[in-house]
């Protein structure tokens, strides 16, 4: 196989984008152009300021600056960068299905199927194909059956190499992996090759003993039930917050202490309103829904009680809030401090904000929101979408504001729901003096030290304690 120069992704995403900066940054012998269909999007990343590539994440606009321009293209030529390239990573969305068969449960792979018969049509070479996001297990066959029915004779060797950043923390996560996954036709010489070509790309930054190769169907899998794992350990520190509040053990105290086993590990056990983002749920529920495929019922209820789990999680924050504020918060204005599903992304996909204010809002509640990366438009859009009520009753009933000190002016009460810094560093004296009394504040993140906090005066309430 010969060396790769020149890389194409489709899909500009949280993925795509940052992934392929990284690549570029790493690997200036390689030309790499990201591809989309969304032109704003595109035009975004072309942006002469590089503050305003269209996805925040610290220290990206750096590399993004470094390598744009040099061997980093942004275009929406989809057709002239497949055509150029021996490697062709899929990063585009994969999200839980809206309709038929499947419906609220399976992963649509309408956007991924659109890819692989363009590449299919465009192809007069050999190629590559890497599927970046997240797919069931075994769509590489699908994926395959299109390639080869549909191309021009051309040989496409399929790989997985699924993505294991998190958002807020892509560029330290991508440069400095806890593994790389390749899936590849290993029993074939064309197969091993192509995972030889990848290998070879990530080992630019990535010593060889973190680069992990498998065939597809465990590298697919293993992607899924990475995220299930992770989830599920949110789920289970939530539920024993729950516990704690009614038992007076601090669900902080128990994940230290629990954490500290070095078979459990401290990582992922901070509890929460509940887990966000774009993927956990869908990818449970795509998970779920493979298990019941296959008629493994058990196995599908265990995984989905990580969701019922977090859904409740949610819900019994927000009914906190209600039966606190003398079981009515109608007409009453709340503060929501944060919308991103976590700190340092500007990603709301999933956001415990949002079923937390949807929730406030059918008891007739005014909301005013404060995010330090959010904007009023996206905030909206997210409320808009549920369609629980008409986009005019959520622009009268919500409001958008650029500071926290602004959204908890005269406020009833504060619901702090991403973590951000930030929120740490507020002036709480200030905000309690301008708030209506008795001033209610509720972390949701367990941010707040609330010996400082109550000694301000605030009626405090801390998940999980
Ligand atoms: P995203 O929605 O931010 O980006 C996907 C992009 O693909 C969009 O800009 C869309 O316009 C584009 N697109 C869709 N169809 C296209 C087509 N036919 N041609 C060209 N462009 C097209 O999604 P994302 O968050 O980057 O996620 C992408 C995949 O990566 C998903 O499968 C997801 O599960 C997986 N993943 C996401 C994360 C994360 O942190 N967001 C981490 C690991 C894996
Ligand atoms: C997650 C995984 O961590 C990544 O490895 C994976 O690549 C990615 O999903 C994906 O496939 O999209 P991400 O969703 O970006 O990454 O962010 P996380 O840090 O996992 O946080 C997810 C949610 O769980 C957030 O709402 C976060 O606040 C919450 N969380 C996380 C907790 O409530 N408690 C914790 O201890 C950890």
């Amino acid at each position: 196989m010969k060396q790769i120069k020149n890389i194409c992704c489709i899909g500009a995403g949280y993925v795509g984008g940052p992934t392929m900066a990284i690549i570029a940054q790493k690997c200036p012998h390689i030309n790499v152009t990201v591809v989309d269909i969304n032109e704003k999007r595109i035009a975004a990343w072309n942006d002469e300021d590089v503050e305003n590539i269209p996805i925040y994440e610290p220290g990206l606009s750096d590399i993004v600056k470094e390598a744009r321009g040099r061997n980093l293209f942004f275009s929406t030529e989809v057709d002239e960068a497949i055509d150029k390239a021996e490697m062709i990573f899929i990063s585009v969305n994969t999200p839980t299905k809206t309709y038929g068969m499947g419906k609220g449960m399976a992963a649509d792979l309408k956007y991924i199927e659109l890819c692989a018969r363009q590449i299919a049509k465009v192809a007069k070479t050999d190629k590559i194909v890497v599927e970046k996001s997240t797919l069931p297990v075994r769509t590489a066959q699908a994926l395959k059956d299109i390639l080869e029915n549909t191309g021009n004779g051309v040989n496409f060797q399929i790989l997985s190499n699924p993505e294991f950043l998190a958002e807020g923390t892509a560029v330290e996560d991508l440069l400095s992996p806890d593994r790389v996954l390749i899936g590849g036709d290993i029993d074939t010489q064309k197969g091993k090759e192509a995972v030889n070509a990848l290998v070879d790309v990530y080992s630019n930054w990535v010593s060889r003993d973190h680069i992990l190769t498998t065939n597809v169907w465990s590298s697919e899998l293993s992607k899924l039930t990475a995220n299930a794992f992770l989830a599920q350990r949110v789920s289970s520190i939530n539920a024993m917050s729950e516990l704690c509040e009614k038992t007076g053990a601090d669900v902080n105290e128990v994940a230290k202490a629990v954490g500290m086993d070095t078979r459990i590990g401290s990582k992922f056990l901070q509890s929460s309103v509940g887990f966000g983002g774009s993927c956990f749920q869908k990818d449970i529920l795509n998970l779920v829904y493979i298990a019941k495929s296959f008629g493994l019922n058990e196995v599908a209820d265990y995984w989905e009680q990580v969701i019922i789990l977090n859904d409740h999680q949610k819900k019994r924050f927000a009914a906190n809030i209600v039966k606190t504020l003398y079981n009515t918060v109608s007409g009453k204005k709340i503060a929501i401090l944060g919308w991103a599903f976590k700190k340092d992304t500007n990603d709301t996909r999933e956001s415990a904000a949002i079923y937390v204010s949807d929730y406030l809002l059918n008891e007739q509640a005014e909301i005013v929101v404060y995010d330090p990366k959010v904007t009023a438009e996206q905030i909206y859009a997210d409320l808009d979408y549920l369609g629980t009520r008409t986009e005019a009753e959520n622009r009268f009933l919500v409001k958008a504001v650029d500071s926290a000190e602004e959204a908890c002016r005269d406020a009833h009460a504060i619901a702090v729901l991403t973590e951000w810094d930030e929120f740490n560093e507020l002036n709480w004296e200030e905000i309690y003096r301008n708030m209506l009394k008795p001033a209610f504040l509720f972390d949701g993140r367990r941010l707040l030290n609330r010996k400082a906090i109550e000694r301000i005066g605030f009626d405090f309430y801390a998940i999980g304690k």
